[in-house]
């Protein structure tokens, strides 16, 4: 049986949060404790950083870690927004020998899918879902009747000659001061490529552009239904902790 109690920790590019959840519910079963992401991001100084925050909450349950790299039976193939050395870092292995507990390792966008998939905006839903995080790139998990299908780069999708994630993250929107209206265009072109490509029954939203869906969400032009993320800020760790309760191995 799967316990009720997980540990997640969310490592992104300007922070590394952690959080005992409820994985019955789906919810953080104590405040999350941050970390600044270290920078140079290189693996020995994020797996320091991780095996602090683990300590700090004592905790001894299989842990799941997301990176936002593609991940292999534990090994980090892809390094799109964090330190190089990454690539070819065998991170189950790193994170098992610093926090001293058993480590599921996964891509931050799926671990943020399957926490929406089991409790929010995905709940139930059949067929083709997709869920796309808007953040500094755009990251991509992918499901058909639930079940996910690891590892998808859709961020990276060639949109009219330049790399999706380079015209449409969210930080883009602001780097290059894009109105909402503007931003929407760009966001407009890319999901109606996906469509055409992948053919998603629903698309969820997720990111920081998620919690201001009223600005933007009303001027997507795409035929699938669009909604935004439920679980907001908390996916990444919900999701990792779901998936290394269930003993998940990209
Ligand atoms: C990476 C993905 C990641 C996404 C969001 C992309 O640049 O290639 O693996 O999921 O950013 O962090």
């Amino acid at each position: 049986m799967v316990s009720a109690r997980g540990f997640g920790v969310d490592i992104g590019g300007s922070g590394i949060k952690a959080a005992p959840v409820d994985l019955r519910h789906g919810e953080l079963l104590e405040e999350r404790l941050r970390h600044t992401t270290p920078q140079p991001a290189t693996p020995d100084a994020v797996a320091e950083v991780v095996s602090a925050l683990v300590g700090r909450f004592g905790c001894r349950e299989p842990i799941g870690i997301t990176l936002p790299c593609v991940i292999k039976q534990g090994i980090a193939c892809t390094a799109a927004n964090v330190d190089p050395s990454w690539k070819g870092t065998d991170a189950t292995a790193l994170f098992t020998g610093t926090t001293g507990v058993a480590v599921v390792v996964l891509n931050d966008a799926d671990a943020a899918g399957l926490a929406e998939m089991r409790f929010g905006a995905g709940q139930g839903r059949d067929g083709v879902v997709m869920l796309l995080t808007f953040g500094t790139g755009i990251g991509s998990s992918l499901f058909h009747d639930g079940e996910l299908v690891p590892n998808t780069e859709l961020g990276h999708l060639q949109v009219d000659g330049h790399d999706a994630e380079h015209r449409a993250a969210a930080s883009v929107r602001e780097t290059e001061n894009l109105s909402w209206a503007d931003w929407t265009r760009r966001v407009s072109r890319y999901l109606q490529m996906l469509e055409d490509l992948v053919w998603p029954d629903l698309i969820i939203v997720g990111g920081g552009v998620s919690r201001k869906a009223d600005s933007w969400l009303p001027m997507l032009d795409c035929r699938t239904e669009v909604v935004p993320a439920a679980l907001r800020n908390n996916a990444g760790i919900v999701g990792a902790a779901a998936a290394a309760a269930e003993g998940r191995t990209p």
